[in-house]
């Protein structure tokens, strides 16, 4: 809701308020938490009765009001306020720009800003213009999402002035928190390790974040969080931020000498310049903003619900995601259509639903140093072409899905050898490769058209019910031959990666696309807008994978995290880890499979395929539930060294009658006490029925110590054990308890003791380094019964 008092303006959502007032020229921010009843706002104001030694006083005629030590929504440039500005320009008048409060409107829709997509949905927005003597505009804008308990921020810059001028700083917001007790949060990493936590103590001094690379980026992701001394994963304030954004992007944490902190973020200022002539505008992306007094958790809560109703494309927001097998880990470039059926026959024989043909089917793409570009078919490895292949799949009862790297070039392409000057390069500089390829310039029209018509035309050949559209190499020789000002850059490529994003799924409305960079290069609230999901990370090693998948969970749902199991040892961080364990963390995404099942013994096909069935049959939680961290591997060792350091997380259904809760083991500590695992969201007064996924285990984890329990003796490395693991695997420990969720959520469930090599059998519980247990409760018949019984008794006694 909006209301708007005199000059105070409040902002309510659900359980949050924001409020800022313009005085003296100048729009102060008064308060942004938990919601609030307000008589006045003179409680919230910030009092000076003096400046503080140094200061710059702002206006003789005003109280000696320094702008320095204030809490501003926006800060006048070049004006006294010496902390980090979220604006920068270059007018007549120099850097100078005292931008003072002009009036406001209230709009039922969130605008689009040119060339970017916007949040969808929301309770209204609202707009405030503060402007110079000489005409220079700005707009702050104000999205109020009040059951997500978001509000989303934007700013607009328009050259209202005679002459031309030049944009150097456009953030999206400026938020000034009072105090500095605070941590900064953001979600680092690179290719493979992505999203992981990263905690900076706030001090006074500024933390600068962001991408220069063209994208998002796998190196600090655009959401970050703030939150105060003291806040955990359940209670404590804590802020999280977002931006709407795929490009280069920029955020701070600045605190003052003073003591106040400041946060911003919007497109990354370096080598940014927008010139602006008069009666022109620039309009930057919407950052999206959340507040929660119950911790980490709280704030994750309000953000994805944030995504499933304002960002995701509605027409999937809900939909189930397909189980499918995806062909790159298991052939990589090496294939030709018998392969791909016999893969593909066999996924269908598991439960598989989709089946995704990944890089190498087009042009003279043998290697990742040809062919991109080109969308002819590779009729040597697929003679019936994508449409015969496509047929073949769908007569095995699956969907057909497609990969393509559609904003790139390979110079041995017919693409290139047709237009080099279609690629991204400055004259006269030999331009950098990432894995053998050049970035095609998105500034140009004809390069945006090449790709939308072919990218379209190829979808429906295939007749693909699925796009993973890939983009494998940072953007590096910024320039366009297609800009009056190479400062636009950046920017520009993103609008036309945008626009590209939105032709191709508007011609395709019925087809899931899957945003995919390197694995987790791009993963973000703009592509979350056309697609909805995104490959979270090409490493999909079982432990690596609770690292990522609890850092991408903070800002991000897990019904936009696509999870696959894949061989062990993995691929990317050549650690062995159990099929088992691979799936329990897949499973609280969007399940896939990437790996030869060609070559998996009958035990594993047989595992997976009753992991197929396990998922589908609670695939509704996994993908749609109430996702809460429980315990995670970052942050300091609460264990005193003493138990295992573990990851668990529960999805809960949205009415509480069912949930899923997953324990993932870091490294194993010998002889040690289990505390009790505390679950989180359910309701206290049901009674759950709680079931182990009954998991099974390679005899070949026992190593040698299988002798101890066979009658026989055998080589733990030989070709009879090797054998016999392929046939046969130990079923887990069974454990099945019923309890009330107060009992769950406060005291916990205690498991079976955990073996440590002194016996095995059905009273242990095997949880080796890197493995997982899957855990399904609901409040069912029984449960029910019980309920029923529990409150009859009590109204009786
Ligand atoms: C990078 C992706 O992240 C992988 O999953 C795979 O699609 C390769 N590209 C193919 O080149």
């Amino acid at each position: 809701m909006i209301t708007v008092t005199g000059t105070v303006f409040q902002l309510d959502t659900a359980h949050t308020s924001y409020l800022f007032e313009a005085r003296g020229g100048l729009l102060q921010q008064l308060y942004y938490g938990p919601r609030i009843k307000t008589h006045d706002a003179e409680p919230l104001r910030e009092k000076t009765a003096a400046g503080y030694g140094s200061e710059v006083v702002y206006k003789a005629a005003e109280k000696p009001l320094s702008l320095d030590s204030r809490p501003l929504e926006f800060s006048p440039k070049n004006k006294g306020d010496y902390r980090l500005p979220a604006f920068s320009a270059r007018t007549g008048q120099g850097f100078t720009a005292d931008l003072v409060y002009e009036g406001f409107r209230v709009e039922e829709a969130l605008p689009a800003p040119e060339g970017l997509p916007a949040p969808h949905g929301g309770d209204g927005c609202l707009i405030v213009t503060l402007k110079t003597a000489d005409g220079l505009e700005v707009e702050l804008l104000y999205g109020v999402f009040e059951q997500a308990d978001v509000i989303a921020r934007s700013l607009r810059v328009v050259n209202r002035t005679k002459a031309p001028l030049e944009l150097l700083r456009a953030m999206s917001f400026q938020l000034d928190l009072p105090g500095c007790g605070y941590t900064l949060a953001t979600l680092d990493g690179a290719w493979a390790r992505e999203r992981h936590v990263t905690e900076h103590r706030l001090a006074p001094g500024a933390v600068v974040f962001g991408s220069r690379t063209g994208a998002s980026s796998n190196r600090t992701n655009p959401f970050f969080m703030v939150y105060e001394d003291g806040a955990g994963e359940f209670a404590g304030r804590v802020y999280g931020c977002n931006l709407v954004y795929s490009g280069s992007f920029e955020g701070a944490a600045e605190v003052s000498p003073l003591g106040s902190t400041r946060i911003m973020e919007g497109v990354q200022s370096d080598g940014f310049c927008w010139p602006l002539a008069p009666g022109e505008r620039f309009e930057a992306p919407w950052a999206v903003l959340t507040c929660s007094d119950a911790g980490k958790n709280g704030m994750s809560q309000n953000m994805h619900r944030f995504v499933k109703e304002h960002i995701l494309p509605p027409a999937f927001a809900h939909k189930l995601r397909p189980v499918l097998l995806n062909n790159w880990e298991a052939t990589y470039f090496d294939f030709n259509e018998r392969r791909l059926l016999r893969l593909a026959r066999e996924a269908a024989a598991l439960g598989v639903e989709l089946f995704v043909l990944d890089d190498g089917w087009f042009g003279a793409r043998d290697s990742d140093s040809a062919g991109l570009g080109d969308y002819e078919v590779n009729r040597k490895k697929l003679p019936s072409g994508l449409d015969g292949l496509g047929d073949k799949v769908r007569a095995l009862g699956l969907g057909f899905g497609l990969w393509m790297e559609p904003e790139m070039v390979n110079e041995d392409s017919g693409l290139y050898r047709a237009h080099p000057d279609w690629a991204v390069k400055a004259p006269g500089v030999e331009p950098g490769r990432g894995r053998n390829q050049l970035v095609l310039d998105l500034c140009r029209r004809e390069v945006r058209d090449y790709i939308v018509e072919n990218v379209v035309r190829t979808v429906k050949t295939a007749g693909a019910a699925y796009v993973k559209w890939d983009m494998n190499r940072h953007v590096s020789d910024n320039y366009s031959p297609a800009l009056d000002e190479q400062g636009r850059f950046a920017h520009r490529f993103v609008q036309g990666l945008y626009e590209i994003f939105r032709r191709v799924t508007e011609a395709c409305p019925d087809v899931l696309f899957e945003g995919c960079a390197s694995g987790g290069d791009r993963f973000d609230l703009g592509v979350l807008c056309y697609m909805p999901q995104i490959w979270t990370s090409d490493d999909t090693d079982a432990y690596e994978r609770q690292l990522i998948q609890t850092g991408t969970s903070y800002g991000y749902p897990p019904c936009v995290m696509a999870a696959h199991v894949s061989a062990s040892p993995n691929h990317q961080a050549s650690r062995p880890s159990p099929l088992e364990a691979r799936f329990d963390v897949a499973a609280f995404g969007l399940l896939g499979y990437e790996l030869d099942l060609t070559v998996a013994s009958a035990a594993e096909k047989k595992a997976m395929k009753e992991q197929i069935a396990w998922y589908k049959a609670h695939r509704q939680v996994l993908q749609q539930g109430d996702f809460y961290r429980l315990k995670s591997l970052f942050g300091p060792d609460d264990t005193r060294g003493l138990t295992a350091r573990e990851t668990q997380w529960i999805t809960v259904a949205p009415d509480k009658s069912e949930a899923v809760a997953g324990e993932f083991m870091g490294l194993l500590v010998p002889s040690s006490a289990k505390p009790p695992m505390r679950l989180y969201g359910l309701h206290p007064d049901r009674l759950y029925e709680i079931s182990v996924r009954r998991e099974v285990i390679n005899i070949k984890t026992f190593g040698s110590l299988i002798n101890q329990i066979l009658p026989f003796r055998v080589n733990a490395d030989g070709l009879l054990m090797h054998t016999a693991s392929g046939v046969y695997m130990l079923p887990c420990e069974e454990e099945h308890y019923t309890a009330w969720g107060d009992l769950l959520m406060r005291a916990g469930l205690r498991f079976k003791q955990s073996f440590t090599g002194t016996g095995y059998n059905d009273d242990v519980r095997l949880m080796p380094d890197f493995s997982g247990r899957l855990y399904a409760l609901k409040a069912g018949a029984g449960a029910l019964r019980a309920e029923k019984e529990s409150k009859n008794e009590q109204s009786t006694n």
